[in-house]
């Protein structure tokens, strides 16, 4: 192996990544014989072939996968060291992985913009799904930091929570328990229900809440997207359960009413977290420390419905809780 170089590491592992010369070729702006070269001249080195070819595929050998995960440390830690140098500089350099839940969607960009404001060095890669594959990215040490709102049992996580994320019954405004106050929650049974995909962490907590209070709702549809579910619950096909933060920008002045549902708003929080075993790059710490410091304040200003008691329409408690936190800030400053 002291005779592979650098170059043909990352040729095999943009080939191992695609399946293909073509598309590993297309991506390092080479030909395709010489990504095959490359290739060739490493398994000469190595002494073991690295592929089995089965129809176009390319499939990884044993030897192959082994090469693969260690080119992946490689590279980790030349980047690693990159930003590093990049601090002793002075200066906060490198690239930023983030993989986020479907529901932080509608905020972690919104940081993001006084994040690379500040830190125009910095490049930001952000990937957004649902909680199963989050755990497998995870698995897969895919990228730097994580935002989520159940941790799963393995792998090992740091994590830190960082805001609310209650989960509240969305129905169409002309819903007949629309105004009705402190429904018990057996009034959903049998309700038409819009639930998330398999593998959506807001399913498996709707699953259980409903579980643990024996109701069976209708689920008359299965979609993948928050957004889409509430095209469906404006089009009348049925209620649903999501997180507060998907309509905090609309409200629930025009096609949606909150229900309120004993059991609800199911109370949870985002995490950010990281893989415990792994160091966290310079770039993935100054992230974390700003998301722990300017969210709070940004979540004030920019979602000021998220507190509880906005969230159940008391709107004196609501209030109270408005001039609680300007005095706060009018304290800090
Ligand atoms: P999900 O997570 O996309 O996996 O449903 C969203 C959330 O828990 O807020």
């Amino acid at each position: 192996m002291i005779h592979a170089t650098l170059h043909q590491l990352k040729v095999f592992e943009a080939t191992a990544r695609h399946g293909s010369f073509t598309r590993a070729a297309e991506e390092l702006y080479l030909t395709q014989p010489t990504v095959s070269i490359q290739v060739k001249q490493l398994t000469k080195s190595v002494g073991l072939p690295l592929f089995e070819q089965i129809g176009k595929r390319l499939y990884l050998t044993e030897a192959g996968q082994k090469l693969l995960s260690t080119c992946q440390e490689i590279f980790n830690g030349l980047e690693q060291f990159e930003m590093s140098v990049a601090d002793l500089k002075g200066m906060k350099q490198g690239q930023l992985k983030l993989a986020v839940i479907t529901t932080a969607k509608y905020f972690v960009p919104r940081l993001l913009g006084p994040f690379c404001k500040r830190f125009p060095g910095i490049d930001i890669s952000l990937k957004v799904t649902n909680h199963k594959c989050i755990r497998e990215s995870m698995i897969a040490n895919e990228d730097d930091l994580y935002i989520i709102s159940q941790a799963p049992d393995q792998p090992d996580l740091n994590i830190h929570p960082f805001l609310e994320n209650p989960l509240i019954v969305l129905a169409p405004t002309n819903h007949p328990l629309a105004r009705k106050k402190n429904i018990p929650i057996e009034a959903l049974n049998n309700e038409r229900f819009i639930m998330r995909e398999p593998g959506s962490g807001t399913r498996k907590a709707v699953e259980n809440l409903l579980a643990e209070n024996d109701i069976e709702v209708k689920v008359s549809l299965e979609l993948g997207s928050n957004e889409a579910i509430k095209q469906a619950i404006a089009g009348g096909l049925g209620i649903s359960v999501l997180s507060q933060h998907t309509i905090i920008s609309e409200g629930t002045t025009g096609e949606f009413a909150i229900l309120d549902v004993q059991g609800f708003p199911i109370e949870r929080d985002w995490y950010v977290a990281n893989l415990a075993g792994k160091q966290l790059s310079v770039v993935a710490e100054t992230f974390l420390q700003f998301l722990l410091e300017e969210s709070p304040d940004m979540a004030k200003r920019l979602l000021p419905g998220l507190g509880r008691a906005a969230l159940n329409g008391n709107e004196e408690e609501a209030a109270n809780e408005k001039v609680a936190d300007e005095k706060m800030a009018a304290a800090k400053a």
